[in-house]
């Protein structure tokens, strides 16, 4: 397995402890090598040293054997040459030869974990080494392109290099266990599947936030934004998994086929949608954290967005009236991921509610993160005198399961990838589906200087006129916990 950008983040933080995972599960063949490749100079050894010494930052000291970790670190290597240049192929293939033994060994996995600037050029300079072999693969993180312009034109880069099994790009987001969980649930139970479309379903609310700025990742988001680094692949890999019709069989094809139809029935946004149904909003200063703008590497007058919420709308038999509201937001008042189902409520409401926010209807909450599991919540009589009605919860949590298995969505589509499975990995046209949906955004962004970007404080659920979104359709947000700020401390930026 080579890696490109082995020096950095990414690498560190979710690859590395990806492959200890797989390899103290002898879930990695018995031979292997992972050579790093990257700018920053390292000699072998250095290199094994510097990543063992990272690994304590991201593994837990349970997870933690050893004599273990000393093996696997000893099947590590290390080529400095800088990817973005054709000199350096060269001694890449030389070094694959010492390594695998081999003039030409085909049993190649490459990753690219680089600046997404690098994402068009290494395989054409793989391709001038000859390095594109028959049954080579490569792995491609995202974002894939930058607008849809920009991901045609990498397909076209990596069609011509590789054949499209040999292409895999990767959104985490699916290899959840808990994502994958959303498709057990509606296709391997019965009693769901008929009410799951628009007679039953009044609206579903997707949520991605998080409690964390952009940390150390100025550099990259400054540019990107939360509706490329979040929206245009792991929200909308949600609305998928909700959305999709059943697959005729769960294997890459079937399902890659479903998710297709889904973004291709996605309803085209109209010019009052982008007026009235994003908003865009970025963090700014509370009395403890900084602002967005005052971030490493970000412009002081960054109109870049850290959180987003969008209507979307689905133009097919099951889903059509059916809004599916999605948002994402760095430095929310906590971190999680899940996914409401807001059934409609009954034709004719004869008992009074007791204590509930909003509709009082019927909603099934597919939690991916944290506290994995799922609720079901539902009206019941208050006892006593009266007749109230109270919502209550059914719930199921995965540790009752015996918990999530180690080693988290990447351990688990590496090695989807190594066995030559891509059922998890976005196919080219399911790319050029998504980015041509979030495509006008961009532009219209990009047209309008004067479209508003609201401000929010850290630590707060978004901007308010998100919330006025969500009022049109007579609902408000399930916020999991509540709003820490004033409202006057909101601004337009
Ligand atoms: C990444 C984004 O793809 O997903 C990050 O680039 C984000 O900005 C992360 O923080 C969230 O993933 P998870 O698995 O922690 O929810």
């Amino acid at each position: 397995m080579i890696i490109f950008g082995a020096s950095g983040d990414l690498t560190k933080r979710k690859l590395m402890p990806a492959l200890y995972t797989l390899y103290k599960e002898k879930r990695l063949p018995e031979e292997f090598v992972v050579l790093g490749i990257g700018r920053t100079a390292y000699a072998d050894d250095a290199y094994r040293e510097h990543i063992l010494k990272e690994m304590d930052r991201f593994i837990t000291p349970k997870e933690r054997v050893e004599g273990t970790m000393m093996e696997f670190i000893s099947h590590l290597c290390y080529l400095t040459i800088d990817p973005a240049k054709a000199e350096g192929y060269g001694l890449l293939d030389q070094r694959l030869q010492e390594l695998t033994g081999e003039k030409k060994s085909d049993n190649l996995l490459f990753y690219l974990a680089t600046p997404p600037s690098l994402y068009g050029v290494i395989p054409l300079h793989l391709k001038g080494a000859g390095l594109n072999r028959q049954h080579t693969r490569i792995i491609v993180e995202k974002p894939f392109g930058y607008n849809l312009e920009s991901a045609q034109e990498l397909n076209k880069v990596y069609a011509s290099v590789f054949e499209e099994r040999q292409v895999y790009r990767i959104d985490h987001f699916l290899g959840k266990e808990t994502a994958q969980n959303i498709l057990a649930f509606r296709f391997a139970n019965g009693i769901f599947e008929p009410l799951w479309n628009r007679n039953y379903i009044d609206y579903v609310e997707i949520t991605a936030v998080e409690n964390l700025g952009i940390e150390q990742r100025g550099g990259f988001y400054d540019g990107a934004g939360a509706l490329r680094d979040m929206v245009q692949n792991h929200l909308i890999q949600l609305v998928a998994l909700t959305a999709m019709e059943p697959p005729a069989a769960f294997n890459a094809d079937s399902f890659r086929n479903e998710v297709v139809k889904v973004y291709e029935s996605l309803a085209p946004l109209t010019e009052e949608d982008l007026n009235e149904h994003i908003v865009r909003g970025q963090y700014t200063a509370s009395s403890t954290k900084k602002g967005y703008r005052e971030e490493a590497n970000v412009a002081p007058d960054s109109r870049t967005e850290t959180y987003i919420a969008m209507k979307i709308g689905i133009n097919n038999w099951r889903w059509s009236g059916v809004p599916f509201y999605i948002r994402t937001g760095k430095q929310m008042p906590t971190k999680v991921t899940e996914i409401v189902v807001h059934f409609r409520e009954t034709p004719h409401q004869m008992f009074r509610s007791k204590g509930g926010a909003g509709k009082e209807a019927n909603r099934l909450i597919l939690r991916l993160q944290p506290n994995e599991g799922m609720v079901l919540k539902f009206g019941m009589k208050v006892p006593g005198p009266g007749f109230d009605i109270k919502q209550v919860m059914m719930d199921f949590s995965y540790s009752e399961l015996g918990g999530l298995p180690t080693g988290d969505a990447y351990a688990r589509l590496i090695e989807d990838c190594i066995q030559g499975d891509p059922t998890l990995f976005t196919r080219s046209d399911a790319m050029e589906a998504s980015w041509r949906f979030f495509d006008p955004v961009l532009r219209y962004w990009k047209e309008h200087a004067e479209a508003p970007l609201y401000g929010y404080p850290v630590g707060t659920w978004g901007p308010l006129e998100s919330e006025a979104m969500m009022h049109e359709h007579g609902a408000e947000w399930t916020n999991p916990c509540k709003n820490l700020t004033n409202t006057d401390q909101y601004c337009e930026l």
